[in-house]
Formats: structure tokens, sequence, C-alpha cells
């Protein structure tokens, strides 16, 4: 699973000063910020978070689920968008 094999990798223990999974003060603000714009900025990177966390293979929709995911795991209520059959 994506974000067990990748995301986990560092928003597991918080490494770089990511966003914790399930911390939800440390994700408040973020998730303010709108689904659109994280998943922007996921797929971008932002400041000390690679690109699609590093996983250069992953769809933009991969990414975005993961988003979701990790986002819901602190308070947010995000819709996952399904995958592509
Ligand atoms: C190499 C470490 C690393 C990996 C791997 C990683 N992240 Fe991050 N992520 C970060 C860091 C560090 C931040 C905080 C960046 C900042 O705001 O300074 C962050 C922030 C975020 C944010 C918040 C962005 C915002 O606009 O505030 C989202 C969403 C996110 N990551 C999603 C993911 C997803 C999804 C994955 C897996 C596909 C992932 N990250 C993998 C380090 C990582």
């Amino acid at each position: 699973m994506v974000v067990t094999n990748i995301c986990a990798g560092c928003h597991g223990s918080g490494a770089l000063n990511s966003p914790k999974i399930g911390d939800a003060g440390a994700w408040a603000p973020r998730i303010g910020q709108g689904f659109d714009t994280l998943v922007k900025n996921a797929i971008n990177g932002i400041r000390s978070m690679p690109p699609r966390g590093g996983g250069a293979d992953l769809t933009d929709k991969e990414v975005a689920r993961a988003v979701a995911f990790l986002a819901n795991k602190a308070g947010g209520k995000f819709t996952e968008p399904p995958l592509d059959k």
C-alpha cells in the first residue's frame, strides 16, 4: 500500500518535521488548506517533502488517495478518489 510503503517512511514518525499520522494538531492547519491544495503540494513537493514523497512512479490519483488517507487519520473528512479500473 502506498501509505505504508512510502508516506509512512516520514509521516509515521514525523521525520523531517512532517505532520505525523494521526496528529490532529499538526494536520489541522494543513487540512484547512483544502484537499486540492494538499494534493497539489504532495504531487509537487513542499519544502522538505519530495515530490510524490519520493514515489516517482505514483499516479496523481494514488497520491490523492494517500493524501485523503493521511488527512482523514487526523480528523479530515475527505473522500478518497476511486482508483481507475
Ligand atoms: C521524505 C519524507 C516524506 C515522505 C516519504 C512523504 N512526506 Fe509528506 N511531508 C513531508 C514533510 C517534511 C512535510 C512538511 C513540509 C512542510 O510543510 O514544510 C510533508 C507534508 C505533507 C503534506 C501537507 C502538505 C501541505 O500543503 O501542508 C501532505 C498532504 C503530505 N505530506 C502527503 C504525503 C503523502 C501522500 C506521501 C506518500 C505518497 C508523503 N507525504 C510522503 C515529508 C515526507
